[in-house]
């Protein structure tokens, strides 16, 4: 069976936010603590909370569930959580996007974040198995300053596990190449690039990405598909995209896992990863990813297997972890 097959392929993920990987449990209980939120604390009134309109109202519901998170238990029960659901489906190391400015900006000190990241990943590791990075991200909608802020928390603290400077939120109105400097001196400290691109906004923010950010991979990237100079870029320059075929169709970008532009990604010969995103938000799971695409394009197993190893390749482990993987 496929679906065995596909669990017990080692896997990655590289886009999932840790926010957005929030259980259903885990969201009434705050829901329940933060009444002033608006989020329901009833399992089918979230799950109507969780039909999402356009993708700014997906934005909406995300923040509304962030400004619940205080503390570094808060944080603590998130990575603890995303780890077990990760181990659960055999996935043995993620990079996972935390935007601390809007932390920040709800209410919870610097270091607070951080201890819940740091006590989460040594459970994640310790108990179940599953090494955590980093992500930082810049959310995009909040300018200039957020770029700041964000890149002096990440170089300041430089946590262990921090991969990569990223940037998220909207993209229409909110021009990549502005975040330039913030990039480039991420960069020649060390981090890598990963911004979101091409998920709400056409090929061009994804050149955009690639020219001023300097992005190793992009985020999303699924309008790329429409340019075919850009795949071809893409496909000679081995620039993965983080792909999240559910998490587009939740939030209206495409109409089906059908209608994605996938097939065409990978006809143009684009490093394809699969990803979740936002996983209890969009009903996704990784393993469910992979089922939707393999079954959408008819794949055979190896091809399915090749997807698993575009994830482990195109992730920052070091090489002889990535060997243990493939
Ligand atoms: N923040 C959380 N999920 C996001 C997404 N899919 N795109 C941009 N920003 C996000
Ligand atoms: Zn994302």
């Amino acid at each position: 069976m496929l679906r065995e097959y596909i669990h017990a392929l080692p896997k990655v993920e590289l886009h999932v936010h840790l926010v957005g990987s929030a259980s259903v449990d885990t969201v009434v209980a705050l829901a329940a603590r933060h009444p002033s939120a608006g989020v329901p604390t009833d399992r089918a009134e979230l799950a109507a909370f969780y039909e999402f309109r356009d993708f700014d109202h997906f934005l909406k519901v995300y923040w509304a569930v962030q400004s619940m998170l205080r503390d570094r238990g808060d944080i603590d029960v998130l990575v603890t959580g995303l780890a077990a659901e990760l181990a659960a489906q055999n996935v043995r190391y993620a990079e996972v996007t935390v935007t601390p400015y809007n932390h920040v900006l709800d209410g919870m000190p610097g270091d607070e974040l951080l201890a819940g990241l740091e006590s989460g990943r040594a459970t994640a590791r310790d108990v179940h198995g599953v090494e955590l990075a980093w992500v930082f991200d810049i959310p995009g909608e909040k300018g200039i300053v957020a770029g700041r802020e964000t890149l002096t928390f990440a170089l300041g603290e430089r946590p262990d596990g921090l991969v990569a400077l990223g940037l998220g939120g909207p993209e229409i109105g909110v021009g990549r190449a502005r975040f330039e400097p913030f990039f480039t001196a991420a960069r020649e400290a060390g981090l890598h690039s990963v911004p979101h691109a091409g998920e709400t906004s056409g090929p061009a923010t994804v050149w955009s990405a690639l020219h001023d950010l300097g992005a190793e991979r992009i985020g999303h990237g699924t309008s790329s598909a429409a340019d075919p100079a850009l795949l071809a870029y893409l496909a000679e320059h081995r620039i993965p995209l983080e792909v999240c075929p559910t998490s587009n169709v939740r939030t209206r970008q495409v109409a089906s896992v059908d209608a994605h532009p996938v097939r065409r990604m990978l006809d143009h010969g684009v490093v394809v990863t699969l990803n979740t995103d936002d996983p209890p938000m969009f009903g996704a799971t990784l393993e469910g990813e992979y089922l939707a695409v393999a079954t959408s394009l008819g794949l055979r197993k190896s091809e399915v297997a090749a997807l698993a190893a575009n994830g482990v390749r195109s992730s920052f482990l070091p090489a002889s972890r990535k060997d243990e993987l493939l």
